[in-house]
């Protein structure tokens, strides 16, 4: 028999993705129908580990007021951060060095503080490894994945990434034509760490003519004869898609910074592979960042359906006494997946994939 629940909490971390104030508000609603108290927790678990940064504390009551109108809404109303990780907290030292703690204790104290019985943990790979790890030490925890990358393993889809592909899709329609007009060579970065499924799905739907992803190691050598051999087909202009976290062949991928208590940033890659081909094209080239204008905006319908389901699956987990899972897309339906099986390894773009096959046959170059 499920142990009965009277308070819950719900908290967002990692990178933003359209869609979680849709789950917010499903998770709020499902548990006050169910005679639950919802709390959110600000900024991950910075509500928690740093309320005295709140002015009105870092736990907020979630009330269906609270909640109305938020469902189109993209980003996050709890906040999110990507530097709080309980395990390995960054604390700056009395010598200004930034290491890593472990508060992860100190987090379960202040949920039983706040008499918080299970918590919701909305996030990506490494949200969903915290949660884990807070699982293992006795937390009550369900987890809903989200990502716009859509690398998490053993969910179908995350919300977030239709919304990504979509805009995506949306800009390389706009660039055709100035790239027609002008003769060029237009290179689009999109976000994508370590998997290039936004750069792919996009770059297929968007007519690209090379799509360069991490997990397929590209030779500049080789895009830069398939826009000299566009050319010489009458096609003036190529659009070359760069998910950021593809790398060259025998080189590594382009990080921007690297700081203690969080992932790498990447970025740059864009930059390199547009100078070096405008060299080997001698076609004048330009770039495009899409960044975080993928992450922005209102989700779309099926990321709003994705959600509100993930957001009222994790309360039904609960309502059940599911402890240490994920919820994960399998259609038609959801099911839900040990914490522990989820977070085992990244869901990358396969090799013999239907959309890369289809890619390959529509001619677009991935520069092997
Ligand atoms: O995880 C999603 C993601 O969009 C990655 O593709 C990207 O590397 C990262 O977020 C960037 O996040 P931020 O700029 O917030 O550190």
């Amino acid at each position: 028999m499920p142990a009965s629940i009277k308070r819950i909490a719900i908290c967002t971390g990692g990178g933003d993705a359209p869609g979680l104030n849709a789950v917010i508000k499903a998770v709020t609603i499902a548990a006050i129908k169910r005679g639950w108290q919802v709390y959110g927790i600000r900024d991950g678990y910075n509500g928690l580990l740093l309320p005295e940064q709140y002015i009105e504390g870092g736990l907020i009551r979630l009330t269906p007021e609270r909640v109305k109108g938020i469902t189109a809404l993209g980003g996050t109303m709890l906040g999110t951060t990507n530097r709080g990780n309980p395990l390995h907290y960054p604390l700056k030292g009395f010598d200004g060095q930034v290491v890593e703690v472990d508060r992860s204790d100190e987090l379960l104290r202040a949920f039983r503080l706040h008499e918080i019985d299970a918590l919701v943990s909305v996030g990506g790979d490494g949200s969903m490894t915290i949660a884990n790890a807070l699982a293992q030490k006795g937390l009550w925890v369900v987890g809903v994945p989200k990502t716009i990358d859509n690398d998490l393993d053993q969910t179908v889809v995350t919300f977030g990434f239709d919304t990504a592909v979509s805009f995506s899709t949306e800009c390389l329609d706009r660039l055709h034509s100035t790239a027609a007009s002008h003769r060029r060579v237009l290179v689009v970065e999109v976000m994508g760490r370590y998997a290039g499924w936004i750069a792919l799905e996009s770059g297929v739907s968007g007519s690209a003519d090379v799509i360069l992803i991490p997990e397929i190691p590209y030779d500049l050598e080789k895009v830069a004869e398939a826009i000299k051999e566009r050319e010489q087909q009458g096609n003036n202009y190529s659009i070359v898609m760069v998910a950021e976290g593809a790398k060259p062949k025998n080189g590594s991928v382009s990080v921007i910074s690297r700081e203690v208590g969080r992932a790498e940033r990447l970025g740059g890659v864009g930059e390199q592979v547009a100078a070096a081909l405008q060299t080997m094209t001698g076609k004048e080239t330009r770039l495009v960042v899409l960044g975080h204008l993928l992450r922005g905006g209102s989700p779309t319908s099926s990321d709003r359906l994705i959600a509100l389901r993930f957001g009222a699956a994790a309360v039904r987990a609960l309502e059940e006494g599911q402890r240490g899972v994920m919820v994960a897309l399998d259609p038609p339906t959801v099911k839900y997946v040990p914490l522990e099986e989820a977070t085992r390894r990244m869901k990358t773009v396969p090799l013999d994939s239907d959309v890369l096959l289809t890619a390959r046959d529509l001619n677009i170059c991935f520069g092997d």
